[in-house]
C-alpha cells in the first residue's frame, strides 16, 4: 500500500471509501473527556490499517457547541475543545503522509449566534446593513408578537426568534431553520457569498481535499418568505431546493477546480432523485450522500429498487453513486436492522426505544457491510460502524446534549445515541477513549461495549472489525470491483445477487431459509460461516466466479 496521497490521481473520489469522524466522540488526546484533533492524529494509523481512502471530519471550527459544532462562530479557526489551527495543519500533513485524504465540513446555511456578523446584527438597527446578512423581519399582529411566517425549525418549534430592541422592548424576529443559536445567513447578499468563497480558499490553501456541505439544499429562500399555509400543496418549498442554489455550487466548483489535484464536494442533500441530479451536474457537486439508501429497510426488494434508482440517477449525469449506512444524525445500523420496522424514521419520525434484537441487528449489519461495499461508487463508514456499535438508547435525559430533545419538547430524544465516544481498549477506563487518568467520556458508554472495543476485536477473524478490514482489502485488490456498473443475477424476491466485472459476485440472503450459492470458484468473504454451498439467512457472500 502506498503511503502519501498521489496528487496526480484526479479520480480518487469516484470510488473512495470515506470514514466519517465526529471529532467529539472519536478519540480524546487532551484528557478532558471530549475527542479532539490530537486524539484523532494518534489514531490515524488505525484508519490506515482499516483501509479507508479518506476521512470526513464533522465541524472542527470555533463554536459554542449549541449543535455539536454545526453552529460556527469562526470558520477560520479550530475550537479550543478540539485543538488549534496548528493541530489541523499537523493532522492534514499526517493524514496525507499515510495516504489518507481529508474532507472537512462546511456549514453555509447558518452560523452561530456568537459569530461576529450576528453579534453586529443584534447591536444594529432594523433595516441596517448588518441585519441584511441574515433574515430579520418584523413580527405579525398589531404588536409584532407573532412570527413573520409559519415555518418550523428542523429541531421542533418555530423557525423564528424575537430579539430585543436597543431599549429592551421586543423588536424584530430572525430566521433559523435549526436551533435559535443557528441564524440563517442571507445568501442573496453578496458579502455572504464572497465570505464563503474566501473560507473555501482558506482551507483549500491549507491542503484539504474536499468539503462536505451541510444542508446543501437550504441556502436560498424565497425572498417573500411566504407562509407555507398560504401556498398550494404542490408549490415548491419556499426554503428548500430553490433553483438559484445551483449558481452557488457552480462558483464553488470553479474554485475547487482551480486547485491542483482533485478537491471535491459531497452534498448533504435530503432531496428527491430528480432534484439530486441537478446538484450532480458536471459543473456542480462531485457527489452527494445517498439518503434513499440510508433510509431503506432490510428488505431485498426495497434495496434492489433503491440501488437501481440510484444508479440510473447517477449514470444520467456521470456522477459516482455513494452508499451510506449511517452518520451522526441517524440511528446506528445495528439497532435499526435489529428492529421489526427497519427503515429509518418511518412516517418521518425517528424511532426511539422500539424492541431491538442486537444479535440479529449485528448479523444483518455484517451482511449489509458486504452488500454496500460491493456496489459501484463511493462508500461512507460512520465511525464505530466498523466496530458493530449499536445506538445507545438509555442515556439519561439530563446527560443528553442534542438540542433536538429540548426543542421538540421531549418528543424526539435526539441524536446523542449514535454519538457516544468510541471504545478503543477493552480493559481501560472509558475504554481508552482518552489517556489514563482522563475525565470520563462526555457521554456514558455501555458496559457491553467492552467486547466491541477495537483492541478486543483486532485479530479476531469473527469480529466486525476484521470483516471490515478484510472487505476493504478485497475491495481494493479485486479488479472487477473497479469496473463500472453491476449486472443483476436472476434470483428470488428474498435475494440480492449481482456480478461486477468478469469474475466477482455478491449474494445476500434476506429470507428465512438457507439458499444455494450460484456456481463459483471460491468464496472470497462471507458475513457468516457458509457450508455445503448454502448461504444462511441474513448473510452475504463475495464470490470469485470461474
Ligand atoms: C446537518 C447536520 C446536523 C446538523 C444540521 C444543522 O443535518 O448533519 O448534524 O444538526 O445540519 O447544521
Amino acid at each position: 500500500m502506498s503511503s502519501q496521497i498521489d496528487p496526480t490521481d484526479e479520480t480518487w473520489w469516484r470510488e473512495a471509501v470515506v470514514y466519517q469522524v465526529y471529532p467529539r466522540s472519536f478519540a480524546d488526546g487532551s484528557a478532558d473527556g471530549v475527542g479532539d484533533l490530537p486524539g484523532l492524529m494518534a489514531r490515524l494509523p488505525y484508519l490506515r490499517e482499516l483501509g479507508v481512502d479518506a476521512i470526513w471530519i464533522s465541524p472542527w471550527y470555533r463554536s459554542p457547541m449549541a449543535d455539536g459544532g454545526y453552529d460556527v462562530a469562526d470558520y477560520r479557526d479550530i475550537d479550543p475543545l478540539f485543538g488549534t489551527l496548528r493541530d489541523a495543519t499537523t493532522l492534514l500533513d499526517g493524514a496525507h503522509g499515510l495516504g489518507l485524504r481529508v474532507i472537512i465540513d462546511i456549514v453555509p446555511n447558518h452560523c452561530s449566534d456568537r459569530h461576529p456578523w450576528f453579534q453586529a446584527a443584534l447591536a444594529a438597527q432594523p433595516g441596517s446593513a448588518e441585519r441584511a446578512r441574515f433574515h430579520f423581519r418584523p413580527g405579525l399582529g398589531s404588536d409584532g408578537s407573532q412570527p413573520p411566517n409559519d415555518w418550523s425549525s428542523a429541531f421542533g418549534g418555530p423557525a423564528w426568534t424575537r430579539v430585543p430592541t436597543g431599549d429592551g422592548s421586543p423588536g424584530e424576529w430572525y430566521l433559523h431553520l435549526f436551533s435559535a443559536e443557528q441564524p440563517d445567513l442571507n445568501w442573496d447578499h453578496p458579502e455572504v457569498r464572497a465570505e464563503f468563497e474566501s473560507i473555501l480558499r482558506f482551507w483549500l490553501d491549507r491542503g484539504v481535499d474536499g468539503f462536505r456541505i451541510d444542508v446543501a439544499n437550504l441556502l436560498i429562500k424565497d425572498p417573500a418568505l411566504p407562509s407555507q399555509a398560504a401556498l398550494d400543496a404542490d408549490a415548491p418549498s419556499p426554503y428548500a431546493d430553490r433553483p438559484e442554489v445551483h449558481e452557488i455550487y457552480r462558483t464553488w466548483r470553479r474554485i475547487a477546480d482551480s486547485y491542483q489535484s482533485a478537491r471535491i464536494f459531497v452534498g448533504e442533500l435530503w432531496v428527491s432523485q430528480e432534484s439530486l441530479k441537478r446538484y450532480l451536474r458536471p459543473d456542480e457537486l462531485h457527489t452527494a450522500f445517498n439518503f434513499a439508501y440510508l433510509q431503506a429497510p432490510w428488505e431485498a426488494e426495497r434495496l434492489r429498487a433503491v440501488i437501481n434508482e440510484t444508479l440510473a440517477t447517477h449514470n444520467s449525469v456521470g456522477a459516482p453513486a455513494t452508499w451510506v449506512l449511517g452518520n451522526h444524525d441517524v440511528t446506528r445500523v445495528v439497532t435499526r436492522f435489529g428492529r421489526a420496522e427497519s427503515s429509518y424514521a418511518p412516517d418521518g419520525v425517528r424511532v426511539h426505544n422500539a424492541p431491538v434484537d442486537l444479535e440479529l441487528g449485528t448479523r444483518r449489519a455484517r451482511a449489509a457491510a458486504l452488500l454496500y461495499l460491493a456496489l459501484p461508487g463511493c462508500a461512507y463508514i460512520y465511525q464505530g460502524e466498523e466496530l458493530g456499535l449499536w445506538e445507545v438508547e438509555d442515556i439519561p435525559l439530563e446527560l443528553r446534549q442534542d438540542p433536538t430533545l429540548v426543542q421538540s419538547g421531549g418528543a424526539d430524544l435526539g441524536r446523542d445515541g449514535c454519538r457516544v465516544p468510541l471504545p478503543w481498549e477493552a480493559d481501560e477506563p472509558g475504554f481508552g477513549f482518552g489517556p489514563r487518568g482522563a475525565a470520563a467520556p462526555w457521554l456514558p458508554q455501555p458496559a457491553e461495549w467492552k467486547a466491541r472495543a477495537a483492541d478486543a476485536q483486532a485479530g479476531d477473524p469473527e469480529s466486525v472489525l476484521e470483516l471490515y478490514r478484510e472487505a476493504l482489502r478485497t475491495r481494493k485488490a479485486e479488479t472487477s470491483l473497479h469496473v463500472n456498473g453491476l449486472l443483476w443475477i436472476e434470483s428470488d424476491a428474498q435475494t440480492i445477487a449481482f456480478t461486477r466485472g468478469t469474475d466477482f459476485a455478491c449474494v445476500v440472503n434476506f429470507g428465512s431459509a438457507p439458499i444455494p450459492l450460484p456456481a463459483h470458484e471460491s468464496i472470497l468473504l462471507s458475513s457468516a460461516p457458509t457450508a455445503h454451498g448454502l448461504l444462511e439467512p441474513d448473510t452475504a457472500a463475495w464470490l470469485r466466479l470461474g
